[in-house]
């Protein structure tokens, strides 16, 4: 499959289940702007079978190539991102994964017994980006008890393999020329950014300013019951150039950190 198939199809699924992500596009679009990605982020654990190197695959038969890593200690965990080798209007591919060897054993189990549940199959197919959760429904107990450690891991748990968030590539927008003016338009619109460590992270002198929106609150089916709970996100990223002139390319460990909390759990009739 080609890059921008993959990333349609990704973008569907995305869309279907976080219908606000299609209505932010869809408010840029009619403000006259053609919405680029800036990249697209996956979750992942560091269980061999589904880690970094797995969930890449697809892309590096498509055309990408591994640029930089990344370690965010705050969240135990570690990234790659992949850039497309020739065309630089393909977004870039940001995976991560949970360092499983830092958490409790209750968490390390849990990771080994979902995995475990994976059939061959889809462990070796490149359609594993795609295929949610691959392992039986889930409970509501394991849920919290995994938020206590890792939201990361509770999200992962939940919702398996897809793309985690889009992202806005702001420097591709006409008329929005800063990260505070898309900001000032998404709240005008209703919109609830993640304040944690302040609306806006990472500065122009870091070279990327990231902002996102929280996640879209959706009612999931446990062995408990349905509750609603927190699902993707829409990110939005401006790069600068560094000394070279070149535009930065990379991402930033520190102010990364908090984006990730953009999934954590929240209460819908909740401002922050
Ligand atoms: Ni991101």
């Amino acid at each position: 499959m080609n890059a921008k198939d993959i990333f349609n199809r990704l973008w569907k699924d995305y869309t279907k289940q976080n219908p606000s992500a299609k209505k932010v596009y869809d408010l840029f679009t009619s403000a006259g702007e053609e919405v680029q990605n800036d990249h697209i982020a996956f979750r992942t654990f560091d269980d061999k079978r589904v880690n970094i190197e797995v969930l890449a695959r697809p892309f590096l038969k498509s055309g990408y190539e591994e640029k930089g890593d990344y370690h965010f200690k705050q969240k135990h965990l570690y990234a790659k991102h992949y850039e497309h080798i020739s065309d630089n209007s393909m977004p870039r591919v940001f995976i991560s994964q949970l360092i499983s060897g830092d958490f409790s054993e209750f968490l390390q189990k849990t990771v080994q017994g979902i995995v475990d549940q994976i059939p061959e199959k889809s462990l070796a197919s490149d359609e594993l980006i795609y295929s949610g959760r691959l392992w039986e429904k889930p409970s509501y107990e394991i849920y919290q008890k995994l938020r206590e450690e890792s939201e990361y891991a509770a999200w992962l748990y939940v919702y398996g393999f897809r793309a985690n968030h889009f992202t806005v590539n702001i420097n591709a927008l006409k008329k929005f020329d800063s990260i505070q003016k898309v900001n000032r338009f998404l709240k005008d619109h209703g919109f609830l950014m993640n304040d944690s460590g302040g609306e806006i992270k990472g500065t122009p002198e870091e070279l990327l300013e990231q902002s996102s929106i929280k996640s879209e609150i959706i009612k999931v089916d446990f062995k408990e019951g349905t509750y609603e709970i927190p699902a993707c996100y829409y990110e939005f990223a401006r790069r600068y150039p560094d000394e070279s002139g070149r535009l930065y390319s990379g991402f930033i460990a520190k102010s990364a950190d908090k984006i990730f909390e953009s999934t954590d759990f929240y209460k819908k009739n909740q401002t922050k």
